[in-house]
C-alpha cells in the first residue's frame, strides 16, 4: 500500500460520542451522470444540490476537456459557495485520449461518457478504469451494450477507442445482472438512438429513477415497467435540464450509523426517508431510533442511539430495494456493537469485506466465509470469495494504525476509530474526499477529536 502523504492522514482520537448536525447535499451517484447527462442536451443545464466532492472536480475536468463550460453558481449572501453548476455543451469536441487519461484519476466514471460522446462526436475513448478496491469491477455489460447500439470497441494499448460508423439504433438488451452503470449506460445511450429501446433485469436505484427524471425534462422518452423492465424512444434532439439532484442516501448512513457507534445523536439536514426505507428499518432492528421532519423547511432525519443494548441482526445486500451494498461498511462496524453473533451476506460485489482485517485489529471478532450464508445463493457462492462475515460481538474497540482501502470503507473506519478507545491514524484519507463532502468539518462540528497531518 502507497504510503500516503503527510496532508492525507487523520488522526482519530475515539471515544466521544457524537451529537448535532450535518447537512448532505446530491447523490455522489446520481450528480456525476446528471453532469454527463448535460452533453446529450442543445441547452444549457442547471444542476442545484451539487456536493463539493472529487467525483464532482474529475467530471467537471472531464466535461471541460470536451469543451463543455462548466461554472458555479454566484455565491451566498454570506460568501458561502454556491451548489449549483450551469453546464453548456454548445461547443463539445473531441478530447485528446492524454487529456480523458489525465482526467479520469480512479473514477469509473469516463465509461459513462460514451453514449453522449458517441452521438455528439461518433467517437469516444475510455482509458484503463479505476474505482474502488471492492471488486473485478469488469465493464462488459457497458462494452455489449454500446455493440448492440451499433458501437464498434476497438481494444488499445491505453484503453478502448469506441466509434459510431452512423447513427446508433435502439435495440433490445438484457443485462445478465442489475448493474447500476450498465442500466446508467443504456439510458445515456438510448435516448438519442434511432427506434426504441428495451432494457431488461435493469437496476431501478434511486440515482436511476432520478437520471430518467433528468433525461425526461429534456424531452427523453423513458417508462419503467415492472420486473425490471426499461423501454426508451429516441428522439432526434433534447434540450437542456434544470434538476434538483436527490439527497445522498449513503452518506447519511454512514452518519447514521456513526450515532449508533458511538452512542450519539446526529441530524442529517437534507436526507429524505423515500430513498433509505429499507436501512431505516435495519437501523432500529439494531437498536438506533430515527426521527424523520419532512413537514417544514428543509427535510431531515435525526438518528441516536436509543439506549438499549444493540442487536445482532442477519443482513443480505441486494440490488434496489434490498440493502444497498453501500449501507454494508458502516452497519459492519456498527454491529460490532451489538450483543450476539450478526450475519451478513455482501451478494453485490465479491470482495467487499476485505476491510475488516482491520476492524479486527481493532478489537472486533469478525470471521468472513465463502460460502452464501443467508437467505438465497448468489453469484459468488463457491467460487472462492470470501463475500459472508459473521461478526460476534459487542466488542470493545481500540485505536489503531488504518489504511483506507476504498470508499464507503474508509469511512466505515473513521466510524470504527471514533468508537475505539484511544487513538487512530488513518491513512488515505483522500479517498473518503471522493463522496464525503467536508467530512473533517463535520466530524469536528459534532465533537469528534480529530487532527488532520499538517503538510510537512
Ligand atoms: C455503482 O457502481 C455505484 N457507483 C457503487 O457505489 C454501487 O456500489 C454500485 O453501483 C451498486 O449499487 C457509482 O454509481 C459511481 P454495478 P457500478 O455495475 O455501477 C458487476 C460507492 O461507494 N458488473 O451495479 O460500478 C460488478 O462487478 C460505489 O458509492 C459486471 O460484471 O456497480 C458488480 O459485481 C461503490 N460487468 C455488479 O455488477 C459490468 O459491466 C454491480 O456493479 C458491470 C458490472
Amino acid at each position: 500500500m502507497a504510503l500516503s502523504t503527510a496532508s492525507d492522514v487523520l488522526t482519530v482520537h475515539g471515544g466521544a460520542a457524537l451529537s448535532g448536525e450535518v447537512r448532505v447535499r446530491g447523490a455522489k451517484n446520481l450528480v456525476p451522470k446528471a453532469m454527463v447527462a448535460a452533453l446529450l442536451g442543445h441547452g444549457t443545464s442547471v444542476l442545484h444540490n451539487v456536493p463539493s466532492i472529487s467525483d464532482v472536480r474529475i467530471v467537471t475536468g472531464l466535461l471541460e476537456a470536451h469543451g463543455v463550460s462548466v461554472t458555479r453558481g454566484a455565491a451566498g449572501p454570506n460568501g458561502e459557495p454556491s451548489d449549483t453548476l450551469i453546464l453548456d455543451p454548445v461547443s463539445v469536441e473531441r478530447a485528446s485520449d492524454a487529456a480523458v487519461e489525465a482526467h479520469a484519476g480512479t473514477s469509473r466514471i469516463p465509461v459513462l461518457l460514451c453514449g453522449p460522446l458517441l452521438h455528439r462526436l461518433g467517437r469516444a475513448f475510455i482509458p484503463d478504469l479505476g474505482g474502488c478496491k471492492i471488486g473485478d469491477r469488469p465493464i462488459d455489460f457497458h462494452l455489449d451494450a454500446l455493440r448492440a447500439f451499433g458501437a464498434v470497441v476497438e481494444k488499445r494499448p491505453e484503453g478502448l477507442l469506441i466509434s459510431a460508423p452512423e447513427r446508433l439504433r435502439g435495440t433490445q438488451i438484457r443485462l445478465p445482472y442489475p448493474s447500476v452503470g450498465a442500466t446508467e449506460q443504456v439510458l445515456l445511450t438510448a435516448v438519442l438512438a434511432e427506434g426504441v429501446t428495451e432494457l431488461s433485469n435493469a437496476a431501478t436505484e434511486p440515482e436511476i429513477v432520478d437520471l430518467i427524471a433528468v433525461l425526461q425534462k429534456m424531452g427523453a422518452m423513458v417508462s419503467v415497467h415492472n420486473d425490471r423492465v426499461i423501454r426508451i424512444i429516441g428522439v432526434d434532439r433534447l434540450g437542456g435540464f434544470t434538476h434538483r439532484a436527490i439527497p445522498d442516501r449513503l452518506e447519511t448512513a454512514s452518519w447514521a450509523c456513526a450515532a449508533l457507534a458511538t452512542g450519539g445523536d446526529i441530524r442529517v439536514v437534507g436526507a429524505t426517508q423515500g430513498e433509505m426505507m429499507t436501512f431505516l428499518n435495519v437501523f432500529r432492528r439494531i437498536g438506533g431510533d430515527f426521527e424523520v421532519d419532512d413537514t417544514r423547511g428543509e427535510p431531515s432525519i435525526r438518528f441516536w442511539h436509543s439506549g438499549g443494548q444493540m442487536r445482532a441482526l442477519a443482513l443480505e445486500t441486494d440490488v434496489h430495494p434490498g440493502l444497498s451494498t453501500d449501507w454494508q461498511q458502516p452497519l459492519v462496524v456498527a454491529l460490532t456493537q451489538a450483543q450476539g453473533l450478526s450475519i451478513i451476506h455482501e451478494t453485490v460485489y465479491e470482495q467487499r469485506l476485505g476491510f475488516t482485517e482491520a476492524l479486527n485489529r481493532m478489537g472486533a471478532q469478525i470471521q468472513l466465509y465463502r460460502e452464501c450464508l443467508g437467505g438465497s445463493a448468489c453469484r459468488f457462492g463457491q467460487r472462492n470469495f470470501m463475500h459472508s462475515a459473521v461478526i460476534s460481538g459487542p466488542t470493545k474497540l481500540h485505536g489503531a494504525e488504518l489504511t483506507i482501502p476504498d470508499l464507503r470503507a474508509g469511512f466505515s473506519y473513521l466510524i470504527a476509530a471514533l468508537a475505539a478507545q484511544g487513538t487512530s491514524t488513518v491513512h488515505g484519507i483522500s479517498l473518503i474526499h471522493r463522496g464525503y463532502e467536508d467530512f473533517e468539518a463535520k466530524l469536528s462540528a459534532l465533537g469528534a477529536d480529530v487532527e488532520m497531518e499538517i503538510p510537512a
